[in-house]
């Protein structure tokens, strides 16, 4: 069997012509608070790494060079609370998205399989699951799927894109404990842990809380059928290198491996390089964090008087808003209830462009994912929009 043909699904972004012709008519220009795209420079750090390891005239390793999955381990010990990553068990990733959309079809699956995602997800789960023609199925409840046969791939994503839940460990143990009863690969994918908000999730110099799936209280001290999708776009503002990866239990990932190198999906010398370099420096991850806090009080601020409440949110890059319908009177503020492209069109009336909260689900129709990823003026200019005067 090959991949099915997804060329006809449209790319949700690809939809928002006419709130786009809106925002781009405001008189002061666009704010674009929707894709979450890095704006902040890539720290020298990593570029000076990247530009040393410039002279890359040799294939590179598939499986990584040693030292970048030494690296990972090392970073998934200090940052994560997880020892015991084995360095084999790592394998770097063209960014993660292009992992989380072909790992259904890597792991073999195909009709008949179905693949468990959050009921307000990152759409590229539900695309990787029709891509090999497995089932998707969208959902938060372990009941809903555990002891079913059939289900054959979980994918947890913790900090949660759109919503910024954090799953406590818990949560995370249900859903490996269900999974293990059925043989199910429980994938975590977790790129904004090192964003967390809540102080629940946020230890001493903002270090995080939260829970990896392959945290030991998770998975019990065995990574089996577990993998963890970690990318650095975020944290080290390298969207533009694609560096990922992903580690867990050391015979999927051999298995990975060997089909990848059949493949040619490698990462670049240089960009293995700079994600050695990244993941050895925790000073600009820390200080990355601080812009974003700065960016989000502003825009909490701001979606607060104008009478939305803020959902989830607790870590990552999103604030997940919904109106609560009870704003200063008098107030141009959308009704409770409204759609998302209702929501959405209320923001690019000002101006700003938001992301309709049904591209993650119909579950997500009533609110908008408001990114905090816009340059400092361009928050301050949005604050200033959107907070009733
Ligand atoms: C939940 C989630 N997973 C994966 C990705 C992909 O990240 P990248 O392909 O930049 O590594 C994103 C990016 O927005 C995301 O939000």
């Amino acid at each position: 069997m090959g991949f099915a043909d997804l060329s006809a699904l449209a790319y949700p972004w690809d939809t928002l012509g006419d709130v786009r012709a809106t925002a781009r008519a405001h008189p002061d220009g666009v704010l674009d608070l929707s894709i979450g795209t890095p704006v902040d420079p890539t720290p020298a750090v990593v570029r000076d790494a990247l530009a040393a390891a410039s002279d890359a005239h040799g294939y590179p390793l598939t499986h990584g060079t040693p030292a970048l999955r030494a690296a990972v381990a090392a970073w998934f010990a200090r940052r994560r609370g997880v020892p015991d990553v084995d360095p084999e068990a790592v394998l770097p990733t063209v960014g993660s998205k292009e992992l989380v959309g072909l790992l259904p079809s890597l792991l073999g699956l195909g009709p008949g399989d179905v693949v468990v995602h959050p009921a307000v997800a990152y759409p590229t789960y539900d695309v990787g699951a029709r891509l090999a023609g497995a089932t998707p199925l969208a959902t938060d409840d372990v009941d809903a799927w555990a002891g079913r046969p059939d289900v054959r791939l979980v994918w947890v994503n913790s900090p949660g894109n759109p919503t910024g839940a954090v799953a406590d460990v818990a949560h995370l143990r249900r859903v490996v404990d269900a999974a293990r009863e059925t043989g199910a690969v429980v994938v975590g994918d977790e790129c904004y842990a090192e964003l967390p908000w809540a102080d629940r999730w946020t230890g001493p110099d903002g270090a995080s809380l939260v829970p990896s799936l392959l945290d030991p209280r998770v998975s019990g001290g065995s990574h089996e059928r577990l993998l963890v999708a970690y990318s650095l776009s975020k944290q080290s503002n390298v969207a533009g290198y694609r560096a990922a990866f992903v580690a867990g239990d050391p015979a999927l990932v051999r298995g990975l491996l060997a089909t990848r190198k059949h493949l040619g999906m490698i990462v670049p010398a240089p960009v293995q390089a700079a994600m050695t370099a990244a993941l050895g420096d925790d000073a600009h991850v820390a200080a990355q964090r601080a812009v974003y806090a700065g960016r989000r009080a502003a825009l909490l601020g701001a979606l607060g008087a104008a009478g939305f409440a803020v959902d989830g949110s607790e870590a990552g890059l999103y604030l997940w808003a919904r109106p609560t319908g009870d704003a200063r009177a008098g107030a141009d503020v959308p009704v409770e209830g409204a759609t998302s492209r209702e929501l959405a069109a209320w923001f690019a009336r000002r101006g700003i462009l938001v992301g309709p909260g049904e591209f993650y689900g119909p579950a997500g129709d009533r609110h908008v994912r408001v990114a905090l990823t816009a340059p400092d003026d361009d928050v301050t200019r949005a604050v200033a929009r959107i907070t009733p005067s």
